[in-house]
């Protein structure tokens, strides 16, 4: 907005300006800006008593890919000048020269003057003196300046600048670094706003993983005048920073509001030492701690397939009927992309003998602690304090049942293996 005494100098043309913005389509009419030199004008055309010529034109801004409107209105007050022409030139992008592109006679036909572009199109009205012209599918080269002219006869030509600006919204995604666990520090995830106009931000939200986190932003300029661009969180990859969530934040003049994307931060790793779990007298589970979550295989030593009376969903392994035929060393697999453990079973239906106390004895075993996994045989009744005391044996069995040639099966399997 220049000051009063620069506005007097100019082209009474000039004097009633209005902005414009059309924003995704949507027109919003600005405020008239020179209200205070618009009196002072008055003052003076009244003293004067010159014509009262005036060009309403404006400033556009744009969505790439959307309509622009480029007003132009002459007002005519009191005068008896006739409008002979309206043209329009341009200064863009791609043409840097001011040239005539269209022009408009009474017959309201528009001429293009060199190439004919039919995403323009006249929309104003001859004997109205309206110029206005609408630009459709906008696209970045058509960025510049616009000038439309009246030639009036006698008096010459009355013209106005119509600066357009073009936006581009951004492309946003955020790309999971897949980070794995770890103790140095390591990229997570990035953040991209691609080929914004005019450039966008992009900030972290990171909650109370603030201090824990670095962020670094990058700025790619392309020729074509967008920006993309990169913002990248860091972090030391441990268990505890796995699955919190963070925010990544875009900001650009080219979007209305501000973009969210949320992200999970998902450090990886292999599945950790499985243990075996009873469920029930009849139902045991291998647990472990993986991410991605571990798939569960079991199998059973020397035998290519599990006894029928053995049901296998996934971690739990169900015993439907203690017979004999169930005895041995089951193994379950742990799995997912970044490798694998085992657990171990050992299943042992006792002797009819035994079976009045009905006896299933389980040695649950995980291979890691295998060595540091001490013996522990407790009466039925103390099953459950057995099974806090060491996740690794469990026992079913009275001891008198059971114990010596368990004891002797089991340690036969692992020396054979
Ligand atoms: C000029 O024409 C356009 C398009 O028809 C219209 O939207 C606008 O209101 C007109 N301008 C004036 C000042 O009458
Ligand atoms: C701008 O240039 C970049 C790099 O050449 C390109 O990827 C992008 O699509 C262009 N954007 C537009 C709106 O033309």
């Amino acid at each position: 907005m220049g000051s009063c005494s620069q506005e007097k100098e100019k082209q009474m043309v000039d004097l009633f300006a209005f902005s414009r913005a059309v924003i995704s389509g949507k027109i919003e009419m600005g405020r008239f800006f020179l209200a205070p030199c618009l009196v002072l004008l008055a003052v003076l055309l009244l003293g004067s008593g010159a014509d009262a010529l005036q060009v309403i034109g404006g400033s556009v801004t744009v969505v790439q890919g959307d309509t622009a409107i480029l007003p132009c209105k002459l007002r005519l007050i009191d005068s008896t000048e006739d409008l002979t022409q309206i043209t329009w030139q341009k200064r863009t992008r791609e043409k840097p020269s001011n040239d005539n592109f269209i022009t408009v006679g009474p017959s309201q036909e528009p001429q293009f003057v060199h190439r004919r572009d039919d995403r323009f199109k006249y929309i104003g009205n001859f004997n109205d003196k309206n110029g206005t012209l609408q630009l459709s599918n906008v696209a970045l080269k058509d960025e510049g300046s616009y000038t439309c002219i009246f030639t009036l006869f006698p008096g010459g030509t009355k013209k106005t600048e119509i600066p357009l600006k073009v936006t581009v919204p951004p492309f946003t995604s955020v790309m999971d670094n897949l980070p794995t666990l770890g103790t140095e520090e390591v990229l997570f995830v990035t953040c991209t706003a691609a080929g914004s106009r005019p450039p966008a931000e992009v900030r972290w939200l990171t909650g109370v993983l603030g201090d824990k986190l670095r962020t670094t932003t990058n700025y790619i300029h392309y020729g074509n005048g967008t920006t993309t661009t990169v913002s990248s969180l860091f972090g030391v990859p441990t268990r505890e920073i796995n699955g919190h969530q963070v925010q990544c934040v875009i900001s650009s003049h080219a979007i209305s509001t501000e973009e969210t994307l949320p992200f999970i931060i998902q450090v990886y790793f292999s599945p950790t030492e499985v243990n075996m779990k009873a469920i029930s007298g009849h139902s045991f589970e291998c647990v472990t701690e993986a991410n991605p979550n571990a798939n569960f295989t079991w199998s059973r030593y020397g035998q290519s397939l599990l006894p029928s009376v053995v049901k296998v969903e996934g971690a739990k392994l169900q015993v439907l009927s203690l017979t004999s035929d169930l005895n041995g060393l089951y193994q379950c697999e742990a799995s997912n992309t970044y490798g694998r453990k085992y657990g171990q079973l050992y299943v042992h239906v006792a002797s009819e003998a035994c079976s009045a106390a009905w006896a299933l004895f389980g040695v649950l075993l995980s291979l890691n602690v295998i060595g540091a996994a001490a013996w522990c045989f407790h009466k039925s009744g103390h099953f459950q304090r057995c099974l806090e005391e060491s996740t690794s044996i469990y026992s079913m069995c009275s001891i008198k049942c059971c114990s010596p040639d368990i004891k002797d099966q089991y340690h036969d399997h692992m020396q054979k293996r």
